[in-house]
């Protein structure tokens, strides 16, 4: 079995996890640390202190490329071991490597309680961690996972990292149809809502919050210390409205589906904002949770709406949202995608509700490259043919990851087919003409005419005129004909309108 190697900021947790999972998976535990000081007879502290940092990277290195020789191994490597991108190098031959991470305010937390690290032994440790963190984010980017101990439960650690690294771990997983395990949905799930642009809160039924992305805590200026295990309402609500508030949620908690409502927030006790959230229950086998994503509400409209059912749109826009930051590149294609794809529909003559099916999907297609290793994804040069292979599985990796949403299943075959070629040389299936789904033959249209007038790390946009030139060629071969022609009537006609609504979002240069 690879190794699998813990790593990630000092005070993320590295040496208890990795501890823990040496005896779960019955495997060797390292420290690289614990080898440093063996090697030089002296502890850390006394190597910062006597010798400097530049002869413990030194030994740091040499410790590493010992260590990698070997598999079988957990290896808890000290927060500055993969700054070296040659030790990354290495321990990723025969190793997975997985990054901890924490909300700074937890790491801080931490490391006071055990000030053994020569790096924090300043006058301003916070500040110094700060600045760690700002300069160490890159590399530790280039980790396989990440997992966030900031709850500090280690037992979910654990789980998460066997689940991702662990024997039959997301990371031996061949992408595929039917490869779908609980380990990627989480992963893509924890990643997604992370970064989404919405607000996300997952409460108990008490309304004692259990999670807050990083969004939250920006928007709402405070620590996950701050809110965490603490009501929401007592937070983020300000007093003279309580009780409306109160009222509201007891109807949330109460029902089974989605719902909508809006209300004042506080925000350090002095601005006062209108949010709108939409809540979903959440269930697991004990417990039940209830997940708010919200958004400010930027009519500022001063006035409380009551629950209502959420809608598919509403649920759409919230998953959309969280595939923003992680790939803004993604989005603006997507949301241009959607305008062009609707149009085209609507032109010819979609019943209105099969229009609105598709622009779920069209919003949605994409998704799947959020599991695609960004390194590939944004290369800029040309991609070798194994690197192709790899952006090849994302229409499959969507569809794994919203398979779970019983209300999208008809966005799937869309998402699944709409890198088929009419000709029956495209991927995954290599479907022909109209054994591709009609959805699917509109959405390649209108992906490919995005993908020629928008500007590319690499080349510029196409005008229109040549972009109108490279469309006729790929009929029947790329594309279907008979869709080719009504799109290019319409473009040559300029009736492609900016067709995407999105709750302020929609990036307006993307229309
Ligand atoms: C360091 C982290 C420490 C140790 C050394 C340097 C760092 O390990 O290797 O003090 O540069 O982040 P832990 O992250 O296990 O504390």
């Amino acid at each position: 079995m690879k190794n699998i190697v813990l790593t990630g900021f000092m005070g993320t947790g590295k040496t208890v996890v990795s501890k823990a999972l040496a005896k779960d998976l019955n495997m060797t535990y390292v420290s690289t640390d614990d080898l440093v000081e063996v090697a030089s007879g002296r502890s850390i502290k006394d190597i910062f202190a006597e010798k400097g940092e530049a002869y413990f990277r030194e030994k740091e290195k040499k410790v590493i490329q010992d260590v990698c020789e070997h598999i079988d191994q957990i290896i808890d490597a000290g927060g500055g071991a993969v700054l070296d991108p040659e030790n990354m190098k290495c321990l990723k031959k025969n190793g997975i490597v997985v990054c901890l991470w924490a909300d700074p305010e937890v790491i801080l937390e931490r490391t006071r309680k055990n000030n053994h690290r020569p790096l924090l032994s300043v006058d301003d440790p916070k500040r110094k961690v700060q600045e760690l963190l700002e300069e160490r984010k890159a590399s530790y980017e280039h980790a396989d996972f990440h997992v966030d101990t900031t709850m500090g439960d280690i037992t979910i650690v654990v789980d998460k990292v066997i689940k991702m690294a662990g024997p039959g771990g997301l990371a031996n997983l061949e992408t595929g149809r039917g490869a779908f395990t609980l380990g990627l949905w989480e992963l893509l799930l924890n990643n997604l809502l992370q970064n989404s642009e919405s607000s996300v809160m997952i409460t108990d039924k008490n309304g004692k919050v259990v999670f807050a992305n990083k969004r939250y805590l920006e928007y709402f200026h405070m620590s996950s210390e701050k809110i965490m295990n603490k009501n929401w309402i007592d937070v983020i609500v300000p007093d003279w409205a309580r009780e409306k508030v109160e009222a509201m949620l007891g109807e949330v908690k109460g029902a089974n589906n989605a719902c909508q409502f809006e209300i004042p927030v506080s925000i350090q006790n002095t601005k006062k904002r209108y949010f709108c959230w939409v809540s979903s229950p959440l269930q697991d086998k004990e417990h039940a949770y209830v997940m708010f994503a919200g958004q400010p509400d930027r009519e500022m409209r001063n006035r409380f709406v009551d629950v209502h059912p959420a809608t598919t749109e509403d649920m759409v826009d919230i998953i959309f949202a969280s595939s923003i930051k992680n790939e803004p590149g993604t989005a603006r294609h997507s949301l241009r995608v959607t305008s062009f794809a609707v149009a085209l529909a609507r032109e010819t003559k979609m019943k209105e509700k099969d229009v609105e099916n598709l622009r779920f999907a069209a919003l949605l297609h994409d998704i799947g490259k959020l599991a695609i290793d960004e390194e590939i994804l944004f290369k800029k040069g040309k991609l070798s043919e194994q690197e192709f292979d790899e952006i090849k599985k994302h229409p499959g990796w969507g569809v794994e990851m919203l398979k779970p949403v019983s209300f999208l299943d008809y966005v799937l075959p869309v998402m699944m087919s709409h890198h088929e070629n009419f000709d029956g040389t495209g991927y995954p299936d290599g479907l022909k003409g109209d054994e591709i789904p009609y959805e699917a033959r509109i959405l390649a249209v209108a992906d490919i005419y995005e993908a020629l007038t928008a500007d590319r790390p690499y080349r510029r946009a196409f005008s229109k005129e040549e972009s109108i030139v490279i469309m006729e060629e790929s009929k029947g071969k790329k594309l279907d004909p008979m869709l080719v022609d009504i799109f290019l009537d319409m473009v040559k006609r300029g009736r492609l309108g900016g067709d995407v609504k999105w709750n302020g979002y929609a990036d307006k240069d993307a229309m």
